[in-house]
């Protein structure tokens, strides 16, 4: 079936029981495959997630010359070789690279290997304007040529390195893409380049981690400064993992916590968990945590209180946990409150969840949720990625037979995951398009 012709079909009421292993994480892996772009040798990455978007940068990166072999390993994820001593263009301006948003670390990779990059304006979810101002004018401060929001023409940028210098750049809005971005383009400027109000988020760390396996001089990533000091090779030949997926481990969270279930979540670092942990324990939930295990499930006696969220760069609450942290929402008692910080417009998936009998009300970037019994399944749409993830814990969770179109978006960012919920006894399955909606997605 085509990208756009497939719909989850989800009966629910089944309490969700078993365990579940975790994948590589998708926020991590693409920013680690365009800084791979970027070594003189070769590099192995394993616990590589087999979702869409990996394959979309994969796509993109061959584009450009580099060689991939891609092999399933027996713990059902990728190992991915990477070869790109042949890369032959500093030009990403392909079909695929408007189709994703973190095509537009190519910028930073490129401007490091080749002292030029031209791009393709970035895609992803759309609940926003989703600019990449913060990028260009720390490249502007590196000493970048045309790296000026204004002079995007006809949705292509070109930039020059000139060659690219340390700077000091302050990011007046803490952006994961920006931090990545500059760390890529400063691990072969000439100089230091220090980051100050930098991302702090665990993906962030496991790219720093990962360049200075290539041989990059990367200092302070997980807090609030990083220090980067370039250096003139970067020899790679070696193997790299990749860390478990954040917001995938909080989604089965979620899931299993909406159909009042017993989920074990192996493959985690519980304490990337522990903003969703701490207020799922505030609800009224039991949360166990082992070394790489968390465990999801509820006194009988308990009764489930909601409470308040407000979404903050880590170690905050995700914004990428928002849309199904409000399904959690809907079925607990009393009125709860999503404050919904990052993004200026990360709700349009409430007229979906309404279908279903959500009693929602937004006000700005306020969404107000009064508590209420149950979903009821109905014909609804994956608006984007996390959106659909949400849909599917409501569906798991409501009475009745769900429908959820578009649902190619969720196989974005998660791996398998029809497979995996089948495991824990979901009734889940994938029909043709059951929607009467004309794909609205520019
Ligand atoms: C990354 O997007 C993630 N995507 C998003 O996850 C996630 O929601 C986001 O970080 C926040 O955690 C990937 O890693 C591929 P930002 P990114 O730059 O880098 C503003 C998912 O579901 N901003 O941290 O695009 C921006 O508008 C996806 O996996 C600027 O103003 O996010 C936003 O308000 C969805 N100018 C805030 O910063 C810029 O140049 C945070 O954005 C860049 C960002």
């Amino acid at each position: 079936m085509d990208e756009s012709s497939y719909s989850y079909k989800i009966t629910g009421g089944v309490p969700l029981k078993g365990d579940i292993n975790i994948s590589g994480s998708k926020n991590a892996v693409l920013g680690i495959l365009a800084a791979a772009m970027m070594i003189d040798g070769t590099c192995t990455l394993e616990n590589v997630p087999d979702i869409a978007d990996v394959r979309v940068m994969i796509e993109i990166c061959q584009s450009l010359g580099a060689k991939f072999e891609v092999n399933e390993s027996s713990e059902d994820t990728l190992t991915v070789f990477i070869d790109p001593r042949d890369i032959n263009t500093y030009e990403a301006t392909g079909p695929g690279v408007s189709r994703i948003r973190a095509s537009y670390y190519l910028l930073g990779a490129l401007l490091s290997r080749c002292g030029k990059a031209t791009l393709r304006m970035p895609g992803g979810c759309d609940f926003g304007q989703r600019p990449i101002d913060l990028h260009l004018k720390a490249f502007k401060l590196m000493g970048a040529k045309g790296a000026d929001p204004r002079k995007v023409n006809g949705g292509v940028i070109t930039l020059n390195a000139a060659p690219l210098h340390g700077a000091k750049v302050f990011l007046d809005i803490v952006s994961v893409g920006a931090t990545i971005n500059i760390m890529l383009a400063a691990t072969k400027a000439q100089g230091q380049t220090i980051i100050v109000n930098a991302a702090k988020e665990p993906h962030i760390v496991d790219v720093a981690n990962f360049l200075n396996s290539m041989g990059a001089r990367i200092k302070g990533a997980g807090t609030d400064t990083i220090r980067i000091t370039g250096v003139s090779e970067l020899p790679g030949n070696f193997t790299y993992s990749i860390i478990p997926d954040q917001i995938e481990a909080g989604t089965y969270m979620v899931a299993a916590a909406t159909t009042g279930g017993d989920v074990t979540i192996h493959n985690v670092i519980p304490t990337h968990m522990d903003p969703l942990s701490s207020k799922m324990r505030e609800m009224g939930y039991t949360i166990d945590e082992g070394d790489d295990y968390i465990r999801v499930y509820k006194d009988p006696e308990e009764e489930i209180w909601g409470t308040n969220f407000k979404t903050a760069p880590y170690p905050g609450f995700p914004t990428d946990l928002q849309p199904q942290t409000v399904v959690l929402l809907c079925l607990s008692k009393g009125l709860s409150k999503m404050d919904e910080d990052v993004w200026e417009n990360r709700y349009q998936y409430i007229p979906e969840l309404s279908k279903m009998g959500a009693d929602i009300n937004i006000f700005d970037h306020i969404a107000l949720v009064n508590g209420i019994d149950c979903f009821y399944g109905a014909e609804v749409r994956a608006t984007d990625l996390r959106a659909g993830a949400a849909m599917v814990c409501a569906a798991l969770a409501a009475e009745g037979t769900t429908y959820i179109s578009d649902a190619y978006r969720i196989d974005r960012g998660y791996q398998k995951i029809v497979e995996k919920l089948r495991a824990l006894g979901a009734q889940i399955e994938v029909v043709e398009d059951t929607s009467s909606f004309v794909d609205s997605e520019a």
